[in-house]
Order: C-alpha cells, then sequence, then structure tokens
C-alpha cells in the first residue's frame, strides 16, 4: 500500500525516496503551509534534525500525549515511534486522525511484551495470590495498545519515564504489589528510588513456570519486572562514567532511567528527555555534563549549550542511535503532508475501538495524576 501511488498524489513513496533533503524541506514547508491549522506535527526529543525542526511541538512522551490530547488540529502527524501515534488516537477526537511517516517506525522495547505472555503471567500469579486486589498492572507508554487495554481492564495504569515515580506511589496506594513491564530498567530504577529493596524486584522470566521464580518469592516481591530493555540505553556501561571522569573530574552525569541500574547509580541525575533538556539548559556555564540517552538529543544539545560555555558529551564511545526513530525521514513527511494536500490520508494508526476505550482509561488514570 505504502509504495503505491494514491489518486491525487505527486509521486510515488518511492519516488519520495529520490529526492533530496532540500527538496524535501521546500516540500515540507509548502504542505505546512497549505494545510495551515488542519496539522499538527509533533516530534519527539530523538527524532534527526532533518525532520525535528518541522515539528510545531517537541518533547518527551508525557509532553508529547498530553499534546495530542489537546490538540485542535484534524491531522496529528507524529514523527516518533508506532505506539506514540496509537496514543495520539486514543487520546484524540473520533473525527482526528494519527498518521505516522513510516509504518515501520516501532520500538524494540515495546515489542518485548507482549498481550498473550502478559496474560499468562496473570494468570499463573493467580496460582499464588488475587492479582485483581493484590497486583497493579503498570505499563511503560513505550508498549502496544492491547497492553494499555489490559492495564485499564484489571484497574492499572500507565507511565512514563517523567511520572513513573508519581504512577509507582499511586499504584502501592491501591495495591500492595506492582507488575510492571516492558522495561525492567525503568522500573528497578524507580522503585529503588522510591526505597524499595533490590531484593524486593524481581524479574519475571516469560515462557517458565511462574515465571522462573517460587511462590515465596512472588509473595515477597514488591515490583514484578518484565526482562524487557532499551536496545539504545543498554549500550551505557558504568566504565564508560568512571573513565570519562578519571580524564574530567567535577563533571556531572545524567542519565535516562532506561539506563541500566548501575549507570543510574554513577549518576547525579535520572529523568526522561524533557527532564535531561531542562536540567542541562539550566546549567552554570563552565560545567560539564556527560549524558546517557540517544545520540541525536545529545548533538543538539551540544550545539545549543556550546555558546553558553557548557560543555556537553554523549556517555559511550560508540554512536547509540535509535535506528527506528531514525527512520522517519524529510521524504516520509513530505509523502503524508503533500499526500494530506491532495486530500489523501496515507499510514493513519487507527487502534480498535474496543481495544481504545480501555486504553484511554488505563491513559486517563495516569493523566488525571498530574
Ligand atoms: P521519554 O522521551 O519519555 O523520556 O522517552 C524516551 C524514549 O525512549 C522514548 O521511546
Ligand atoms: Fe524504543 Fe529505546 Fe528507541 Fe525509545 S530509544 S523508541 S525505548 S528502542
Amino acid at each position: 500500500m505504502k509504495s503505491e501511488r494514491a489518486t491525487n498524489s505527486v509521486l510515488t513513496l518511492t519516488e519520495y525516496a529520490l529526492l533530496e533533503d532540500s527538496e524535501c524541506e521546500a516540500r515540507i514547508e509548502a504542505a505546512k503551509r497549505r494545510l495551515g491549522e488542519q496539522v499538527v506535527i509533533l516530534g519527539h526529543h530523538y527524532q534527526r534534525d532533518e525532520v525535528f525542526r518541522h515539528a510545531d511541538f517537541t518533547g518527551d512522551s508525557l509532553k508529547l500525549s498530553r499534546q495530542a490530547a489537546l490538540s485542535k488540529a484534524r491531522y496529528i502527524v507524529f514523527c516518533g515511534v508506532h505506539f506514540m501515534a496509537e496514543v495520539a488516537d486514543i487520546l484524540s477526537r473520533p473525527e482526528q486522525v494519527a498518521i505516522l511517516p513510516d509504518l515501520a517506525a516501532g520500538c524494540s522495547m515495546a515489542d518485548m511484551a507482549d498481550l498473550a505472555k502478559v496474560e499468562q503471567c496473570w494468570r499463573e500469579l493467580g496460582q499464588v495470590l488475587d492479582p485483581e486486589t493484590q497486583v497493579m498492572p503498570v505499563t511503560y507508554i513505550n508498549s502496544a495498545a492491547n497492553l494499555k487495554a489490559f492495564c485499564g481492564r484489571h484497574g492499572g495504569i500507565v507511565c512514563t519515564s517523567s511520572n513513573a515515580a508519581q504512577v509507582l506511589a499511586w499504584a502501592f496506594s491501591q495495591r500492595d504489589k506492582v507488575l510492571f513491564f516492558p522495561d525492567q530498567h525503568l522500573g528497578r530504577n524507580t522503585g529503588y528510588q522510591m526505597g524499595i529493596a533490590l531484593s524486593e524486584m524481581v524479574v519475571w522470566q516469560p515462557g517458565k513456570v511462574l515465571g522462573g521464580l517460587t511462590a515465596e518469592q512472588i509473595r515477597k516481591a514488591k515490583i514484578l519486572l518484565w526482562p524487557g530493555f532499551c536496545s539504545v540505553h543498554q549500550l551505557f556501561r558504568p566504565e564508560h562514567i568512571d573513565r570519562f571522569l578519571e580524564s574530567y573530574p567535577g563533571t556531572y552525569v545524567i542519565s535516562h532511567p532506561e539506563c541500566a541500574f548501575e549507570v543510574c547509580q554513577k549518576s547525579h541525575y535520572i529523568g526522561s528527555t524533557e527532564t535531561i533538556l531542562k536540567t542541562v539548559r539550566s546549567a552554570q556555564a563552565g560545567s560539564r555534563w556527560l549524558v546517557g540517552t540517544e545520540l541525536n538529543l545529545v548533538n543538539r544539545l551540544r550545539q545549543e549549550m556550546k555558546p553558553k560555555g557548557v560543555d556537553v558529551h554523549f556517555m559511550a564511545p560508540m554512536v547509540c542511535m535509535c535506528s527506528t526513530m531514525f527512520r522517519t525521514d524529510p521524504q516520509h513527511l513530505a509523502w503524508v503532508l503533500e499526500n494530506l494536500v491532495a486530500g489523501q490520508v496515507v499510514n493513519q494508526i487507527k487502534v480498535p475501538e474496543q481495544t481504545a476505550r480501555l486504553a484511554r482509561l488505563a491513559l486517563e488514570r495516569m493523566l488525571a495524576l498530574a
């Protein structure tokens, strides 16, 4: 479908792929002018510069999901990954249309939890305790809509990296334990910051009987962690911090909570992409920062802070870019926008109504906490 010429479209996607970035830039700007308030472009901080600069609103997952809920535009073009466009569809009004410029822009971490395995976990927990009254399901927003719906159906909630502590506090005010998926690191780092011992956070291994745990371990646990992780943030290692600090003592270290526990423990600050930006932007001239998150964000921040005398460094010695965030290029953005100008919607993300209704419950519980 993607590569077919839409009825009134000027070019096929294959033809767009051959255009220079500079030509796409001009086409994107012209299409935005033609569409006016009918379209809003949301851009996550990990988007490449050539796309990021066209966003009407930029932000972390929480900020962008709020923006999607508030937007009045008929078309919400989400320059991010699949689960973000799903959230935009779920939280927007029925007549609004969420669009993901490249349908292959997924999130490998989100794919690490699936409904069948989470449901099986829930059933098996039922052999040891009563999950409906004792276990609160909490899904990171980086998850498929049907997992958000699972949480909605079982009294649970969604969290993002910027409100995970607040969401866990709410969860523990309702039930004794939390089942947290898919990101084990966000769950562990947040639980530990809240004073939960590592021994009270156990990893549930899908496919093993009782997740590879004993009934006693399940009864004693406060948080049951799904074994998901972000392939980008797992590349940051504590030795990267040690080596940098040996050469540049006095450097401040700031990491995203999707990083491993050992990395977060060695960091002065931990926060979402938005928090990282706010913290470094308010840093004193002359300070040096080592940042553990995706490269596009860090490179932009480095350029922005250089004239202000703040020195920003990327944590890993190798390139760590999110390859799925990177998929959205100016060619795809020009393609979806020019199709809208021609009266055609391509790459709409539509969550089935029953799933959307339950997922909305879990998302609204989160949004209500603010
Ligand atoms: P935030 O922007 O919410 O910090 O999330 C980071 C991320 O990995 C998005 O997929
Ligand atoms: Fe998913 Fe990690 Fe990419 Fe974020 S950075 S979209 S969590 S793979």
